[in-house]
């Protein structure tokens, strides 16, 4: 369930191994791909897309990028990937991920049914099935070994799996993101985080003429109280300084952006296996959700593999233990930006006296810096 990245990358990885698999989607293909999402593709997550054939437009289209800036005190500090992980990541929006998905889906003849309703699972410990009605308004019952449940942060399949049988770690932040899309040139070549005593604020981007932004603000903001003047008036006190100014231009979407983290487990159930945001959410802070969507996927994908050519479920079985491995280094990566790079409401003298400490040991320190690059780009051992 699911035709967001993990599904339909899952469902590509098994059509490679003559494996048959049916991807159902409660939203309309327009939608998905009309939703603004993140950017930022770790080095594992690119290899995977162009190694398994779906696209190389990451390659060509996509922005490799060396390194971050980290900026405090008025001040930028690169970190430099390359030199420090022997690594890059790729500056490619998620949308542009799941249109090359869906194309390459489509292209081979899979089965994906976006704009379904009514859908609904069955038997997770025997032979599970899915009931959904079509975008044509006709019912179907699909019978099969597996069920995966990619189905995002509100998953269907995560509420069907009994009480008793998992655990939810959730965290909640004083805060949220105001994220918007600009008519204007890029602002610097690599991405900027910025703390400031006004708060965190992220300039991304996205092409030679529009840009993505971010800023911390309350989570209880409303997108439509913020006109364009009010919006550049808090980046501007947040980043402009010492001779940086950012390069403005009209706001073409602006939307409050969801903060926590929460973490699902074990992420199977029976015949139920969960995969992204359906069974983990990071907060945006490190740029880590997509990457592990798509990591989660990799893995699942060796223990069908293996189920399917050999009939041995130790990888299937291990599954879930390996992507939580990974899962709770990006949620503590995730958190540690988060808290090291945003304000506090409240926050007292000491704390913010604290973060400027932490934030001067991690630029001041080859390792320190190390730790930041080697997450970002993501963990060996892929
Ligand atoms: C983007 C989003 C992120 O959360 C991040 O950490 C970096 C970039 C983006 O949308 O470009």
């Amino acid at each position: 369930m699911g035709a967001g990245p993990a599904g339909l990358m899952l469902s590509h990885l098994l059509a490679q191994q003559g494996i048959e698999s049916v991807v159902v989607e409660i939203r309309s293909r327009q939608a998905i791909q009309e939703t603004v999402r993140a950017g930022i593709l770790e080095h594992g997550t690119v290899n995977l897309l162009v190694d398994s054939g779906v696209s190389d437009r990451v390659l060509r289209e996509g922005d490799r990028h060396d390194g971050i800036e980290l900026r405090f005190n008025g001040e930028s500090h690169r970190i430099d990937f390359k030199e420090l992980a022997g690594e890059s990541v790729w500056l490619y929006p998620q949308t542009d991920v799941f249109m090359d998905l869906a194309a390459r889906r489509e292209a081979d003849g899979g089965d994906v049914r976006y704009s379904v309703t009514d859908t609904s699972v069955h038997e997770l410990e025997g032979r599970p099935k899915l009931w959904f009605t079509d975008a044509d308004g006709q019912e179907f019952e699909v019978e099969a070994d597996f069920l995966v449940g990619a189905d995002g942060s509100r998953s269907h399949c995560r509420r069907q799996v009994p009480e008793a049988a998992r655990t939810q770690s959730f965290h909640e932040y004083p805060f949220a993101w105001f994220g918007i899309l600009a008519r204007a040139p890029r602002s610097a070549e690599e991405l900027i985080y910025a703390n400031s005593e006004h708060g965190f604020a992220l300039i991304s981007q996205r092409t030679e003429t529009v840009q993505r932004m971010y800023f911390q603000c309350d989570p209880t903001e409303n997108a439509a109280d913020w006109d364009d003047e009010r919006i550049w008036a808090e980046f501007r006190k947040r980043v402009n300084g010492n001779g940086f100014e950012l390069k403005e231009g009209p706001v073409l979407e602006k939307m409050v952006l969801p903060f926590r983290s929460f973490v699902h487990a074990p992420m199977r159930h029976g015949k139920l296996f969960l995969a992204g945001d359906a069974a983990h959410t990071v907060p945006p802070t490190g740029a880590k959700g997509l990457n592990l969507a798509i990591n989660d996927v990799r893995l699942l994908f060796q223990g069908f593999e293996s189920f399917y050519g050999s009939g041995s479920t130790t990888l299937l079985d291990s599954y879930s233990d390996r992507s939580l491995d990974r899962v709770w280094k990006a949620q503590h990566f995730s958190y540690w930006m988060t808290s090291m790079l945003h304000t506090v409401p409240g926050a007292d003298d000491f704390n913010r006296a604290r973060q400027l400490g932490e934030l001067r040991s991690v630029v001041s320190s080859r390792h320190g810096q190390a730790y930041l690059a080697e997450a970002y780009t993501g963990w060996p051992g892929r």
